[in-house]
This record gives C-alpha cells, structure tokens and sequence, in this order.
C-alpha cells in the first residue's frame, strides 16, 4: 500500500486526478469506478482541467460504487445524478458509458444482479476511486459487511445518514436502505485509490490502515489488496503512526 499525505483537499485532487490521468492515458477505454460524495470532488475539477488540457475522456466508461434505494435517477441527490452532473458530463462521457445500480427498480435484488452482470461484462474496474465514512465503510458498506459481500441492498447505518443529510432537504428525507458494491465486488477492481481529508476522517484513515483487519472497520480489507494507493491530507493523517510518506502533490503536465 502507498500512503501519500498532501497539504490540503487541492494538492490530493490533483494527485488523485494524476493517478487517473496516467491510466487513462495508457488507456483511453479504462472503467473508471467513481465514488460520491465530498472527497473526490477536488479530483473530479482536477480531471476537468486535463480534458480542457486536451485529454479524451470520451471513451472512459463511469462505474459507481453504490446508490440509494428508492431514489430515481431523476433524483438531483441520487447518485446517478451526482454522477452525471459532476463526473460524466464535464468530463464529455456519454451517459450510455455510465454504469450504476438502479435505486429505482422495482426489483432492487435483480438490479443488485444486473449490475454485477454490467460490470462482469465490462471486465471489471481498472481503477477505482474510493473515500471512506467516518465509520470506517467503503462503498455503503458499514461496520460488519462481509469481505467477501457482492452487490446487494444493505441498510445504512445512524451515522451515514446523518452524514449524508447535508445532500437532503430534511434528514427524514434520507433512504433508510441503498444498493451497493460489496467489498468482494470492489476488491476485484485492479487498482483501488482512496482519499481522504479532514480531521473528522483521521479515526477511521488510522483504523483502516494501522488497525486490524476485521469487518468492525471494511476499509480494513485494504490491506489485503495488492494495488492500493491512499491519498489524505494532513488532517485526515492525524492519527497515522507508521504509514505515509509526505508529498506536496504528484504532479501533471496538465495542471493549470
Ligand atoms: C460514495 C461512497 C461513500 C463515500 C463516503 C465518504 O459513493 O461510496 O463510501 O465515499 O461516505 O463520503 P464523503 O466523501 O462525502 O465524506
């Protein structure tokens, strides 16, 4: 595992972003897995700034990690249209290259299979992007999934909710449940790389590097991945003792 430690949520948007670069750049067909939320959004600008620097993103396909049940894609807090609003449509990906669970199909169980059968048929993820919750889940994985779980429906826990009100009108409006990539499904992914910033994720960057591997903490079972590369700031280093290797930022021709 590389543990890189950036000054700030800029510098680890464009390491992360590099990373993607590269492999982009090396192929211009990567399934690129996608994560939501706050921590990859620097990234995400920083991808934008390579493809107004020339690189062709139109061939990358977008897998996403997970989505909320009962959400339509319409939904603006949906991941689907997180995923298209700040990834696929700045990036110039058509929507027919995007690849997510169905939060709104009648029948979540076979949208879990469908989905796992998408992803099959596109061979896999190259590259993952992953951020991790202050409990320690990857994906919507909470605190006591299986590492060997596939895609499925699975409950959310107290404290991802509350985390993911901010997204919401009112915290009632939250799903209770969602659809999400197992931790055997996203450990199949070649190459996974995390990111995380602010004190508020230092517990559980320490957890899930320096601690044990137990389903307490999923993001653990990065350790068992042979292909990890992490990217926090210095905040969300704070309780790192052994692991990391400072970095002001890998770089790129690309940046502005
Ligand atoms: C989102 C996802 C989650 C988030 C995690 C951190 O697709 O899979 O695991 O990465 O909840 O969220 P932020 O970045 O908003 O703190």
């Amino acid at each position: 595992m590389d543990v890189v430690i950036v000054e700030d949520q800029r510098a680890l948007g464009h390491s992360a972003a590099s990373l993607v670069v590269e492999a982009v750049r090396a192929d211009p067909r990567l399934v690129l897995g996608v994560a939501t939320g706050s921590s990859p959004v620097t990234t995400y600008r920083a991808l934008v700034s390579a493809r107004d620097a020339g690189l062709d993103f139109s061939q990358v396909r977008c897998v996403a990690l997970d989505e909320y049940l009962g959400l339509p894609e319409s939904d603006p807090a949906s991941y689907h249209s997180f995923v298209r609003r700040e990834i696929a449509a700045p990036l110039g990906i058509r929507p027919e290259r995007v690849l997510v669970p169905d939060g709104g199909a009648p029948d979540p169980d076979a949208a879990c299979a469908a989905f796992e059968g998408a992803l099959r048929g596109l061979g896999g993820v190259d590259l993952q992007l992953l951020g991790i919750g202050r409990n320690g889940h990857l994906g919507f994985n909470e605190p006591g999934s299986p590492f060997g779980s596939r895609t499925r429906v699975a409950r959310l826990s107290p404290t991802t909710r509350a985390d993911n009100a901010r997204f919401f009108t009112r915290p009632e409006d939250v799903p209770t449940h969602c659809l999400t990539q197992g931790l055997g499904t996203i450990l199949e992914a070649s190459r996974l790389v995390l990111v995380a910033s602010g004190p508020h994720k230092a517990e559980a960057v320490a957890a899930a590097l320096e601690g044990p591997v137990t389903e307490a903490c999923p993001a653990s079972v990065l350790q068992h991945h042979r292909a990890v590369t992490v990217i926090v700031d210095r905040e969300a280093a704070a309780g790192l003792h052994g692991t990391g290797r400072p970095h002001a930022s890998i770089g790129g021709d690309w940046l502005d």
